[in-house]
């Protein structure tokens, strides 16, 4: 049986539980495709995941790869997937885990072609940030001109996708960052930054439409003052949302979907201009583990994307 490298979660724990090691390689089943793995996205799900602050939403059973977005080439289509043939270049999210192998079999539907002139590096960045950043901005209802939006964690991978969809919808946009940080989401369209290390959000910002919560814990809990009276908000961070929401307020917890069409979309528009899209880092697979531990430990720049061939 063809063996393939994978980084596997051995058992849940710091830095040392996921570990490089040999795997037999996957067979496309009914519906899937197998992707030669050119380029994978680092996540903030990935230590979490690995920590086991998930296992409850998600039971694994140990090990497994982790690795939840791609971008390659399909080398082997299961039987009904129709949509793609051999050698086309991909990109997508798993719907659930194991990107981080040589080769891994993906759900047909979960995938979109790549455009021609975009690296699979480039590619692998978009699938769950963009994509969420898209859902989550509509989830709570049809955003329009003149809304008033608090994103915050503008910066990150979502804020910064977030930002550019609500300028692109005419709202209003307050963003929380770091100082550092300013010009970048500024830059993207917010009309307002706020600092959230040396400003507090709620004196400075009020009858806000819509909070986009990308960082949960305390940053959600002062939130819901800012609020208009039909105000809402959706945050990606914090599940406990739906425990905590006051009562007459509106909190809802977000999960992101597989949609290839918005991701098409959102890959043409990086192509073209459109949309800016920051990779910050790329790096060798041996760095992975490490990768995902910086993701934990030190402020992100930008998306890290480990590639499979430096
Ligand atoms: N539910 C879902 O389906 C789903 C999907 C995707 C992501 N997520 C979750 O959504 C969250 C955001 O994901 P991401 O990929 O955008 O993460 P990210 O790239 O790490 O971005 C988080 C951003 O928040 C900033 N930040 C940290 N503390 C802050 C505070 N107190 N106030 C304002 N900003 C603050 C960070 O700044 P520094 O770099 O300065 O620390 C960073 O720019 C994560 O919790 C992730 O796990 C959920």
């Amino acid at each position: 049986m063809k063996k393939i490298r994978a980084l596997q979660l051995m058992q849940y724990g710091g830095p040392d539980a996921a570990r490089i090691s040999l795997i037999e390689a996957p067979v496309a089943g009914a519906g899937q495709v197998v992707v030669r793995v050119h380029a994978a996205g680092v996540n903030g799900l990935d230590w979490k995941v690995r920590e086991g602050y998930v296992r409850d939403a998600f039971p694994l059973a140990l090990p497994t790869v982790l690795g939840i977005e791609l971008a390659g080439v399909v080398e082997q289509v299961g039987p009904g997937v129709t949509r793609f043939t051999k050698g086309d270049r991909v990109m997508g999210p798993l719907g659930g885990l194991g990107a981080y192998a040589e080769l891994a079999a993906v759900d047909a539907a979960n995938l979109a072609p790549m455009p021609a002139s975009m690296s699979f590096t480039d590619a692998a960045a978009l699938p769950v940030a963009a994509v969420s950043a898209w859902q989550s901005l509509h989830f709570a209802g049809p955003v329009h001109a003149g809304q008033r939006i608090l994103i915050h964690g503008a910066a990150g991978g979502l804020g910064g996708f977030a930002v550019q969809f609500a300028r692109r919808a005419g709202a209003k946009v307050f963003t929380t960052a770091l100082t550092r940080d300013f010009d970048y989401v500024l830059g993207l369209g917010a009309d307002h930054a706020i600092d959230y290390q040396t400003g507090q959000f709620e004196a400075v910002v009020s009858n806000i439409d819509l909070v986009l919560d990308y960082v949960g814990a305390d940053t959600l809990a002062r939130s819901w003052q800012v609020l208009s009276a039909n105000g809402a908000i959706v945050s990606t961070a914090s599940p406990a949302i739906l425990q905590s929401t006051p009562a007459g307020s509106r909190g809802l917890w977000f999960m992101s979907k597989p949609d290839a069409e918005r991701l098409q979309e959102i890959a043409v528009d990086v192509t073209h201009g459109r949309l800016q899209s920051r990779v910050d880092a790329v790096v060798p697979f041996d760095d992975l583990p490490a990768a995902i531990e910086r993701n934990r430990t030190r402020p992100q720049l930008g998306k890290t994307v480990v590639a499979f061939s430096l």
